[in-house]
This record gives C-alpha cells, structure tokens and sequence, in this order.
C-alpha cells in the first residue's frame, strides 16, 4: 500500500512538472471574492468539490454532494460560501468573505456528472496590481437580444501562426472563450458559461466566433489573440453592445410619460398665471374703487362737516353708509 502511495505520489509529481499550468479564467483579489463555476451541460450532478492548488497538492475547500449536502473544510469554514441561486441548479459559484494575499493562486472546481463522467474549470486568482487593466478597443458591435453574433479578426502580419485565443475581458475577470492549436486544428473546450462555436483549422489567417441567441449578459469586451510560433503577438478588441429591448420600451415609456407630465406642468402653470392676472386685475379695481371712494368721502366728509357740527359721530356714519349703498358690503370702513 505504501509503495503503491509513493508510486501515486510520484506519478502526480512528474504530472504536475509535465504539464503547463493552464487556467480557464483569471481572477483579480478583492476581498469579496467570487470564483465563477457553472457547468454548462444539463446533466445530473453527482458530486463537486473545490480545491486549491498549490505546487504540487490539492488542498480541498468544500466537498458537495445532492445527497449529503455541503462540507466546508476546517481552514475555510466562516471564510467561503456557496452562492447559490435556485435558478441555476448547476451553479457551482464559490465566495469569499474576507479574502486576503494568501488566497492568491490556482483553484479547481472539480465535478462529476452522469453521464458524461469529469468536468474541471481551473481558476487563477491574482493580486490586484498584476490584473491587467484599461483595454483600449478597436472596433464596436451593437446588436439586440436573440441574436446570433458573430466576432471575426483578420491577422494582419505574415507571421507562421501558432495560436489563437478568445477572450472576454471584465473589470475583475478575464474568461478564456476558446484556444485554437493551429498545428494540431484542434480547439480547447470553453469552460466558460455560455456555449461559443469557433473555427480552428491549420493555416487559418482569419478567427472567428459564434455566441448564438445572445442577451444584454454577452454586452461586454472581447479579445482575440494571435501568436505566432516565433513568440510574437497581435491582438484586436471590439465592445460588443446588446441593446435590451425591454429597457428600449421602458425608455420610450418613459419619454411619453414625461411629455404628458410636462405637458400637465404646461397647462398647471398657464392656470394659474391666468388666475393670478384675474385676481391681481380685481384687487387693482378693488383698490382702485377704495381710492375713489376715500377720496368721494374725504370730500363727503368735508362737505358735509360743517352740517354735521352738531350731530352725534355714529349718526354721521350711517348717513354715508345711506349715502353710499354700494359699499354697504363693508362696514368696516370708517371716515
Ligand atoms: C460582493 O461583490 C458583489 C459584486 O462583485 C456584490 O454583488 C455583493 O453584494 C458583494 N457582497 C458583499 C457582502 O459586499
Ligand atoms: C500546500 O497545501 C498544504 C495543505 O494542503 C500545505 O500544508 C502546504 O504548506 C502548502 N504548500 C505551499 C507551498 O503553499
Ligand atoms: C443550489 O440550489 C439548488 C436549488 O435549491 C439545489 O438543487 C442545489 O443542490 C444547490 N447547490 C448547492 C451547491 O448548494
Ligand atoms: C476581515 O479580515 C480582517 C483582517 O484581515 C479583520 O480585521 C476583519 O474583521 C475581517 N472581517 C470579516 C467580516 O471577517
Ligand atoms: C442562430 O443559430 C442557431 C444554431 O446555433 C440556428 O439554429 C438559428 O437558425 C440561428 N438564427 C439566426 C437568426 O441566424
Ligand atoms: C499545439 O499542439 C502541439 C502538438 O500537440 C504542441 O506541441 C504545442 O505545444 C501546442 N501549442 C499550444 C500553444 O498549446
Ligand atoms: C467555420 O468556417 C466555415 C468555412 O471555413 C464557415 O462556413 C463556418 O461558418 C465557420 N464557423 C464559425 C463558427 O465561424
Ligand atoms: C505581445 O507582444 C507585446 C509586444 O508587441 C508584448 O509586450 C507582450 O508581452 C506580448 N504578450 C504576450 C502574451 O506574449
């Protein structure tokens, strides 16, 4: 048993030194860090397990099975969680809570399914400084929802061509689509969530890609990489723009809705300036008649005073309240 041990053992190691370390996707550190996992086929899941990879072990993180339900690994309990949404049964996202430096390096998302046997996505968590940054792009795409796209990039030197790699570039991911061995005309599967068709045939100067059926998600930017075999590069980037239809008849509402509202303002505002001129035109009669009648009873008053020398004031009142009937209404007025 030990031999047999040892002899696994050394088999992983001579593995691990042969093989390239190759990742599907490259992560920034934050420290709410998620992993993206989410196989594609529709088949049933029977077990999945997250490790990290470091030198030459795999340390596992969580164990998952529909059965038996969740395992977090003591080093990580209170430190990882499933993001878990029911709509996607087969959604293996895996969160940080408090991510620091030590977490930077390679992950596994590890899964068996039925019947289609293993699946592996390898991720790439990198301190936020050697994420690259600012990706300046060359061309622009806008298309709508339901469509299906299709990317293409001409190789514009004489290079012998080696490769060629699609990616999608977001602010704190970079997922590779697909990559193309010329040599071999054979491409690598995406792990990437959504399906991609691609071209990859020997002696190719031209790359394409098809996202079929794409929704306002696939809006982002896209990168294809040429290499040539003698270690030159060439690369182009085109945003890609998916109009939600939705949010095009939400705005047309929207607009409707705002000119019937200015248009209410329009007739609200008229109203009331009109109202308001009205009111203004009768307290200036108002004031107007006030003046006359002042003036009309000063002279009243001053006609009338030397007759009313001997009469009690209150009766003076009511003779100008008789005088002037039209004011009756007012019988605060005084002389
Ligand atoms: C973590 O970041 C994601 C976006 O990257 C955000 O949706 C989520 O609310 C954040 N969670 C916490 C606890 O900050
Ligand atoms: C790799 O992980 C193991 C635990 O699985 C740990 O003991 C070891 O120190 C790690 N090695 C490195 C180089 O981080
Ligand atoms: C996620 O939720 C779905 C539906 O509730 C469930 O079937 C699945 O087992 C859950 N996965 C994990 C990893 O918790
Ligand atoms: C996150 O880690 C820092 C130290 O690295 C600690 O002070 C803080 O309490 C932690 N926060 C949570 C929510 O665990
Ligand atoms: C989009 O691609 C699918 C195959 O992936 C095809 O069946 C369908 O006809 C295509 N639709 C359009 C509008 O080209
Ligand atoms: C392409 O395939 C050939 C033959 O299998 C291999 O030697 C070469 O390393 C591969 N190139 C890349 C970039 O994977
Ligand atoms: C692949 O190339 C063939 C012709 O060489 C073309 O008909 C087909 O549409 C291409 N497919 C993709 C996905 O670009
Ligand atoms: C691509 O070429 C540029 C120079 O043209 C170089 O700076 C860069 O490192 C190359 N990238 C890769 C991935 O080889």
């Amino acid at each position: 048993m030990d031999y047999l041990t040892f002899l696994l053992a050394i088999l992983h190691v001579y593995k691990a030194l042969c093989e390239e370390m190759f990742w599907d996707t490259t992560v920034k550190l934050a420290k709410n860090m998620t992993l993206e996992c989410v196989y594609p086929s529709a088949d049933t899941l029977t077990q999945m397990e997250w490790f990290k990879i470091n030198a030459t072990e795999k340390e596992s993180i969580v164990i998952f099975n529909p059965y038996y339900g969740v395992m977090i690994r003591k080093p990580y309990v209170d430190r990882v969680y499933f993001f878990n949404s029911t709509m996607t049964p087969n959604d293996m996202t895996l969160s940080f809570h408090n991510a620091s430096e030590a977490d930077v390096g390679f992950y596994s998302c590890f899964l068996h399914t039925f019947p289609h046997g293993p699946w592996e996505k390898v991720i790439r968590v990198v301190p936020s400084d050697s994420f690259e940054t600012a990706v300046p792009s060359n061309s622009r795409i806008v298309s709508e929802p339901g469509k299906n796209i299709t990317l293409t990039c001409q190789l514009q030197m004489k290079w012998p061509l080696q490769q060629v790699m699609w990616e999608k570039i977001q602010p704190h991911q970079i997922d590779l689509l697909t990559s193309c061995n010329l040599s071999q005309g054979r491409s690598y599967t995406s792990k990437y969530r959504r399906r991609i068709l691609s071209n990859c045939s020997q002696g190719m100067r031209r790359a394409s890609i098809v996202m079929p059926y794409v929704t306002a998600s696939d809006s982002g930017l896209y990168r294809c990489r040429f290499k040539a075999s003698t270690g030159e590069n060439e690369t182009f980037v085109m945003r890609l723009t998916i109009t939600d239809g939705e949010t095009d008849n939400r705005y047309i509402l929207f607009v409707a809705g705002g000119t019937v509202l200015l248009l209410l303002f329009v007739i609200l505002i008229t109203t009331v300036i009109v109202i308001l001129h009205k009111r203004g035109k009768r307290r200036q009669q108002s004031v107007l008649v006030k003046e006359s009648w002042d003036t009309q009873n000063k002279a009243a008053n001053n006609y009338r005073s030397p007759m009313f020398t001997n009469q009690p004031p209150d009766d003076a009142r009511e003779d100008i309240y008789v005088n002037y009937p039209t004011f009756s209404r007012r019988p605060k007025i005084r002389v």
